[in-house]
């Protein structure tokens, strides 16, 4: 049986800000299903909670130098088992004891590098020597880097591949270059630009690029579109260098969390046959609880997102007085930047009863909306996979969507000839042409509520569970490792 180590900052239900969380969480879990022995290592943050927290087992504790500090860093490691997937947690007050897992970049640089290296220098001592090294996002970018310089003549080196999956281009851990040096002593020859020099700094995404045996990322789409100027994020010409390393693999979402047959955090269950009529029960005790209108004739839109630039929310600012007509409500449920929580406050304030703004980070609302909402608006300016696309499509939520990254490979537009189509979408990023957009499918859904219907079928027709996409990576770790 083949090993697996997946690295990252977060996973779910134990820490979580967005769509790395639940893929560090369904991942591994469908990886288990394809025969892997697959382990999960991330921090032991102190906004883990109790729950689990008390349930964590104590395995041992070294001390690890970090660079030339002169202070030996305490490691330590806990475990716990969930869902028959091992994890570990690398305990250490200094880094990970101040509650939320990002805070400013100065300080997450050092803490992630200190991650890396105590991930590597923990496998020998628990015991555990993966065949596949999976590492995610720029937190866990110096692991291929360690592993092939500092730990280059380990058995661990000599034994495992290893994987750089992007989730997000954007966030690439940028540091000052002597605080590199200093704390990671790597050998002078990696500060180049073709390894981890980025103008004069260093780029921890860019080393996991440069030094995995593999890469991959969320979408097809995405996967071709970083290798652009527009998408690149300054990182292109390494991306288009190492692009033979690289391809694309679809998310899924969890099929047993997100399911309104077995959902006990909606107000009603449904599957499809009565998807039309739980749909509605679940509308109206919706809109009761947040204060809307009460009215099931009303066309309710939802957004589920982080509030920040990548979202397109300025598109949805420029048209919001537009699109709120008597037939219509919308529902945010988010957190992020300030201006843009101040600007869902000010629509709610404004359009009491019409608009719902729930500032905050809640996994059963969600759930709710994705159950309630007649649509789900997806407008980003980029969108590396995406999966509140794919759970509005589970509950039967019509998704509105900017075709980019994986929003384009999952959503299917709607054609009124052929009728086909699981959602809307429009490519140009222009809030005229967005609005346009969600009038065409208030028009379906006020006009033509038979062919809504029919969509809303097809839409939890469509397969995003993670089983097609576990079998890619099988692939493609046995083409690393073999069978
Ligand atoms: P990203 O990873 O860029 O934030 P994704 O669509 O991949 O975007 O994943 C976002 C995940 O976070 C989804 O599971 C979504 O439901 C969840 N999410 C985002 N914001 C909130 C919130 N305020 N409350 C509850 N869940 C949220
Ligand atoms: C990132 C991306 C999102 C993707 C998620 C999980 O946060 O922004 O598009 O779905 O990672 O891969």
């Amino acid at each position: 049986m083949k090993k697996v180590l997946f690295v990252g900052s977060e996973c779910y239900p134990f820490v979580k800000t967005g769509g790395l969380g639940d893929v560090m969480y369904a991942l591994p879990k469908a990886l288990l299903k394809e025969g892997y022995d697959v382990r999960v290592i991330i921090p032991n943050y102190r906004c883990i909670p109790w729950e689990y927290r008390s349930k964590m087992k104590y395995i041992t504790h070294f001390y690890m130098d970090l660079g030339h500090d002169p202070n030996h860093k305490y490691v330590g490691i806990m475990t716990l088992e969930l869902d028959g997937v091992t994890y570990y947690f690398i305990d250490c007050d200094d880094y990970f004891g101040s509650g939320n897992p990002y805070e400013d970049m100065s300080k997450d640089i050092i803490k992630y590098i200190f991650f890396d290296k105590a991930v590597l220098s923990a496998l020998p001592v628990i015991g555990f020597m993966p065949d596949i090294i999976h590492c995610h996002d720029w937190q866990a970018g110096f692991v291929p880097v360690f592993l092939r310089t500092l730990f280059y003549d380990t058995p661990l080196s000599h034994n495992s591949k290893c994987i750089m999956t992007i989730h997000n281009l954007k966030f690439q851990g940028v540091a000052n270059i002597d605080t590199v040096k200093y704390i990671t002593a790597f050998p002078d020859y990696v500060y180049t630009e073709e390894k981890i020099k980025f103008g004069k700094d260093v780029n921890m995404l860019k080393g996991g690029l440069v030094f995995a045996d593999k890469i991959t990322t969320v979408s097809n789409t995405y996967s071709g579109e970083i290798k652009s100027r527009e998408y690149g994020e300054y990182l292109d010409g390494v991306i288009n260098y190492h692009h033979m390393k690289l391809c694309g693999i679809l998310n899924g979402i969890d099929y047993d969390i997100y399911n309104p047959n077995t959902d006990t955090q909606i107000y009603k269950t449904y599957g499809i046959k009565d998807a039309i009529e739980g749909k509605k029960k679940n509308k109206l005790e919706m809109q009761k609880e947040w204060g809307l209108w009460q009215d099931e004739n009303k066309f309710v839109i939802g957004l589920v997102s982080r509030l920040t630039d990548q979202k397109g929310l300025d598109l949805v600012n420029n048209i919001m007085e537009r699109l709120l007509d008597n037939h219509t409500e919308f529902v945010l449920i988010g957190t992020g930047e300030g201006r843009y929580e101040n600007m869902f406050r000010h629509y709610e304030q404004r359009h009491k009863g019409q608009v719902c703004s729930n500032i905050l980070y809640a996994e059963d609302r969600s759930h709710k909306l994705f159950a309630g909402a007649d649509a789900i608006l997806v407008p980003s300016r980029f969108e590396p996979c995406g999966l509140t696309q794919m759970m509005a499509l589970r509950y039967g939520a019509i998704p509105i969507v900017r075709a980019t990254g994986g929003l384009k490979d999952t959503v299917i537009p709607y054609n009124e000839y052929e009728e086909s189509g699981n959602g809307f979408s429009f490519t140009e990023y222009n809030a005229d042409i967005l609005l346009n957009v969600i009038n065409y499918a208030k028009t379906i859904y006020f006009t033509r509520r038979d062919s809504w219907n029919q969509m809303i079928k097809r839409a939890m027709e469509t397969d995003y569970s993670w089983k097609n996409s576990a079998s890619q990576y099988r692939s493609l770790y046995t083409s690393l490792v073999g069978e």
